[in-house]
């Protein structure tokens, strides 16, 4: 199974700023990327053609959409839909992320529909999921990652390629903080997700990839991307300069 190293450029970079950096990256990476390795980069939705057109030539390098809506076209003002995206180059869409979550309102009976929806119109989905500090502190992480999981996975084919669909755990409380979770946190909750994932889908979920975001740099990716049931980084902040973001890809 291949690492997926992940940017989520959030609401950051114009067309030319994403372009930019996505041609830093990849001057830096593509010659050095391991074959283990798959680059993905999450720009706004106005700069994906952009970074796509940049990635076009390189293998290994991917571009998802940060959020789809559940329809293919209609009535949905301020909505995209996963043919529009896939239309403007992206192979990938993420749900669930927590400022989705914990901003803008999404309940996980929408990211839940959003999911299957993605899956089904071809894209790879990337579903996020994590607690908030006071649901750690309260001894809850558990029962919030499995509802996340459950509700957010509950109407995906049991038959579905498990190459199409991976999971980011990202406790709120280490976005953006410069918190990072621990190892025995991060491998808690990694072996919990994997424990769900298989009591879902059987034994093929072994071949999903779980990816952990939250505050990852370049000066911790490695012990991060070497613990048990991490395939994969999902980054925010450190993921915005090309340069940081390549010393991640390659830790
Ligand atoms: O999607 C990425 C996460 O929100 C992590 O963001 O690396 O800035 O903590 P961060």
């Amino acid at each position: 199974m291949k690492k997926l190293m992940a940017a989520n450029w959030k609401m950051y970079k114009t067309w030319g700023e994403a372009e930019a950096t996505a041609g830093e990256l990849v001057g830096l990476v593509a010659d050095a990327l391991p074959a283990d390795r798959e680059v993905l980069v999450f720009p706004p939705f106005t700069a994906l053609k952009a970074v796509g057109d940049v990635f076009g030539p390189a293998a290994g390098f991917s571009v998802g959409g940060q959020d789809f809506y559940t329809e293919e076209e209609g009535a949905f003002t301020g909505e995209i839909s996963p043919n529009m995206l896939k239309d403007a180059g992206a192979s990938f869409g993420l749900t669930g992320h927590s400022e989705r979550r914990h901003v803008l309102g999404e309940d996980d009976a929408l990211v839940g529909r959003k999911t299957a929806y993605g899956l089904s119109q071809g894209l790879k989905v990337v579903l996020c999921i994590g607690e908030l500090i006071e649901e750690r502190r309260a001894g809850r992480v558990q029962e919030v990652l499995e509802r996340q999981l459950r509700a957010g996975l509950a109407d995906v084919p049991a038959d579905m390629d498990p190459e199409r669909l991976s999971v980011a755990y990202e406790p709120v409380w280490a976005i953006g903080t410069g918190e990072v979770a621990g190892p025995a946190e991060i491998v808690e909750a990694h072996a919990f997700t994997r424990k769900i994932l298989v009591s879902i889908f059987g034994e093929k979920a072994n071949e999903m990839r779980i990816l952990y975001g939250g505050s990852v740099k370049p000066g911790n990716c490695a012990e991060i991307i070497a613990l048990d049931n991490v395939d994969g980084v999902l980054v925010g902040g450190a993921s915005l300069q090309g340069e940081s973001f390549s010393r991640i890809v390659l830790a």
